[in-house]
């Protein structure tokens, strides 16, 4: 059973945090906001209860959770060995959208962990997450809370879509949209230099300053390319996929950009297939001005071009949005991968299974 609870997202309602709180003490499952994604968590220290995650998400055994916590304080139950320049990076990144891959400590599970000796460890920035696990008393390991393969749940309505038809017991935390709508950045600083797993808000700029060295950049976190398992569990599995088919369509010159998308759309059109143009504001301006043929064919707004962060909130709801509207094929723009714009361009890239058209 779904029992969905509303609260305020800055100032968490007490009756609603003691009624998940009580939930996770038992072993059950609570789907609560983040700043980034609603996730599905369970009792660190519970292995049952973490396992439960894994058969409600249908998510592989092998792929681990994030284990959240609400202080630094908390960090030595979890993590063992944090080496000195990450401490600077966690004093400056938490609470926030910011997981590092750390030393396991032993007593957390290792189903948690999917049998590694490496833990995934976040503190999220956001009031209900964060005093869901304080009256938790206890860390909460959650995966994003959508089902496994879907687009990541930006709104509690995802949530209750993806499990309404299950027999599964969630109390899910209503708070509205999450603030930024992209996973947080994972990094690996058991790795020398570190390793990005997965881009997200907390910018590589903003980490390569903190830091002080160089991070590596494999292809897959950028959305390309096949992941190395041993480094990225997770990242083999497809993800964010709408079920409608999805194309990428990418240019680095603006005009080649509007020209493209137009034909690849004059394309579709031809071959009676319904598209819709997954796009920009100002992109939607100038494409229907300067190619009103193309006029006719449903569009979905992502956000505004010269704002990424407005596209990062309505990317997944926009991938869910594609499968409601009947039609044959999304087409998406393509933005530049700069600061946010870099977790953009993995998460499309991704859902398209790597359709992606190039000028
Ligand atoms: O913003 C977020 O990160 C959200 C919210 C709920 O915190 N969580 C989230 O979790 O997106 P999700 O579904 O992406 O799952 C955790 C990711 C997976 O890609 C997993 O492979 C990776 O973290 N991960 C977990 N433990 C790991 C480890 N020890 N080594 C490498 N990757 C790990
Ligand atoms: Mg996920």
């Amino acid at each position: 059973m779904l029992r969905v609870y509303r609260t305020d997202p800055i100032n968490p309602d007490p009756e609603v945090i003691r009624i998940a709180s009580d939930q996770i003490k038992r072993g059950g499952l609570v789907a609560f906001p983040t700043e980034t994604v609603y996730g599905l968590g369970a009792d660190t220290f519970n292995a049952d209860a973490c396992l439960k995650v894994f058969r409600a998400k249908g998510r592989p055994p092998d792929n681990p959770l994030i284990i959240h916590i609400a202080s630094i304080n908390e960090l030595g139950r979890v993590a063992v060995d944090v080496p000195d320049i990450v401490w600077r990076v966690i004093d400056k990144a938490w609470p926030g959208p910011l997981t590092l891959i750390l030393p396991k400590a032993p007593d957390v599970p290792k189903e948690v962990t999917g049998g590694r000796n490496t833990v995934a460890v976040r503190s999220p920035a956001h009031p209900v997450a964060l005093a869901l696990i304080k009256y938790s008393g206890t860390p909460i390991a959650a995966p994003s809370a959508n089902k496994s393969g879907r687009p990541s749940p930006t709104l509690a309505e995802h949530v209750i879509e993806d499990y309404r038809d299950d027999d599964v017991d969630i109390v899910i935390l209503d708070a509205g949209p999450t603030f930024f709508g992209v996973e947080s950045t994972i990094i690996d600083v058991t790795r020398k230099p570190p390793v990005l797993l997965r881009p997200g808000p907390f910018t590589l700029e903003e980490l390569r300053s903190l830091l002080g060295t160089d991070i590596v950049v494999p292809e897959f976190a950028r959305g390309l390319g096949e992941a190395d398992v041993a480094l990225a569990p997770g990242m083999k599995y497809r993800h964010y996929a709408p079920r409608t088919r999805l194309l990428v369509v990418e240019c680095g010159d603006y005009n080649g950009l509007l020209k493209l998308l137009r034909d690849v759309t004059v394309d579709y059109m031809a071959r009676s297939m319904k598209v819709a143009l997954l796009i920009t504001k100002e992109t939607a301006e100038s494409l229907f001005t300067m190619y009103p043929e193309i006029s006719g064919v449903s569009v979905i707004l992502m956000g505004y071009r010269r704002d990424p962060y407005t596209i990062a909130a309505n990317l997944f709801d926009s991938l869910r949005n594609l499968d409601k509207i009947n039609v044959d094929i999304g087409i998406a723009e393509g933005i530049e991968e700069r600061g946010i714009g870099l977790a953009i361009m993995n998460r499309l890239r991704k859902a398209s299974g790597l359709s992606i058209i190039k000028c």
